[in-house]
């Protein structure tokens, strides 16, 4: 059955179970989950749009880093991790989606398109991990070592297999060779006008929708302790805790090759392997520092243990949960989905969601 409701604006197609698609008002909850994916330096460079049927996953290339990421694969895989998130959420709200990525060879923007069925299955595993999309956020202070840790590697491996990306973790002894090649990274940019100009951006001159606030931020000390980080501008001194130097363990998600399919494949599996992590108690950070250049990137895929291209690597350890801290803000609903209106079965026009 479907039924044309009246808006306040526009009359709007909406359609329910029995139509096989889900309403708006479940898109919108979906949606609203979902947007808590990660995306670097949080830029939320996606936009939805719903035409009554399918759902549309575009890249917003406006919020591409021209100077970091000038390909805009870290854009494509914050895109992949937000479609991973919003087929969680759909899920634990009873739709299952088929996902086709990257469908249109002319049209690089659309980066997927979802096809809703019923689902009636609750899954045990895929509540947890809906429910640590809440729960998550990127730790950039200095962790404990994970508990029971080759059993949870071993999950994250599993966890990305089926998006063809590999979990590698990079052992201990390669730490030191990190930590130099994250201060050589560093001493690049510093002189890098327009990398600096852009990371300040999305750090000190951007909204109170997106970009990584202060709060997030690590103090010149509390970065000293962790050694394997993007250098943000610091915030003013700080030393939260203080006991501790990172005994983080590192892996590295990595792909055959580089295609915006790849990437986007790999935005799916890290938003996997981070709510993992969450669901299991453990803080994570996801990190893009060494994989944006050449020649850091070499580096890391010298660590893999077999041929690969190494995307991002995460940090993943155990931290008490800083009390207080707000989760860093996001975008309003109305700014990243649109819906069609169909007025007369002919006209179709897109209104912002409200
Ligand atoms: C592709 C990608 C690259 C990222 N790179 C870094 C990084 O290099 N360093 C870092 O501290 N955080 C990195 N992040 C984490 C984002 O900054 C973070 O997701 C964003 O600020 C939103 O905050 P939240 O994860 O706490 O919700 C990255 C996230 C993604 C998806």
């Amino acid at each position: 059955m479907v039924r044309a409701v009246t808006d306040t604006k526009t009359r709007v197609m909406v359609t329910d179970r029995d139509s096989g698609t889900p309403d708006l008002g479940t898109i919108r909850r979906a949606l609203t989950l979902a947007c808590r994916a990660p995306s670097v330096h949080n830029t939320q460079p996606w936009r939805w749009e719903f035409d009554g049927k399918q759902l549309l996953l575009y890249r917003d290339h406006h919020r591409q880093l021209p100077v970091a990421d000038p390909a805009g694969r870290q854009l494509a895989i914050s895109c992949g991790a937000v479609l991973d998130h919003a087929r969680l959420t759909f899920m634990s709200l009873g739709w299952f989606t088929f996902a086709n990525r990257i469908p249109d060879a002319d049209r690089p923007e659309l980066l997927a398109v979802l096809e809703f069925r019923p689902w009636h299955e609750a899954l045990h595993q895929t509540a947890a991990r809906v429910r640590a999309i809440t729960l998550r956020h990127t730790d950039r202070l200095p962790m404990a070592p994970p508990d029971d840790w080759p059993t949870v590697l071993g999950a994250l491996h599993e966890l990305a297999r089926p998006h063809h990306v590999t979990v590698d973790e990079i052992g201990e002894q390669h730490r030191r060779r990190l930590i130099a090649v994250t201060q050589h990274a560093a001493a690049l940019s510093r002189h890098d006008r327009a990398y600096q100009h852009e990371l300040r951006w999305w750090s000190e001159g951007s909204g109170s929708f997106d970009g990584v606030p202060v709060a997030a931020r690590t103090s010149a000390a509390e970065a000293d302790r962790v050694g394997v980080g993007r250098h943000f501008p610091s915030p003013p001194h700080s030393n939260r805790r203080a006991d501790l130097d990172d005994r983080s363990r590192l892996v590295v998600l990595s792909t055959d090759a580089h295609s915006p399919g790849e990437w986007v494949d790999t935005g799916e599996a890290l938003s996997q392997v981070l709510l993992e992590c969450t669901r299991r108690g453990l803080a994570s950070c996801p990190l893009t520092h060494l994989t944006e250049f050449e020649a850091t990137s070499t580096v890391v895929a010298e660590l893999l243990p077999r041929p690969a291209v190494p995307q991002v690597l995460i940090r993943i350890g155990t931290a008490a949960p800083e009390h207080g801290r707000a989760p860093t803000p996001r975008r309003a609903l109305s700014d990243v989905f649109h819906h069609s209106t169909i007025e007369s079965g002919s006209t179709r026009e897109i209104s912002p969601s409200r």
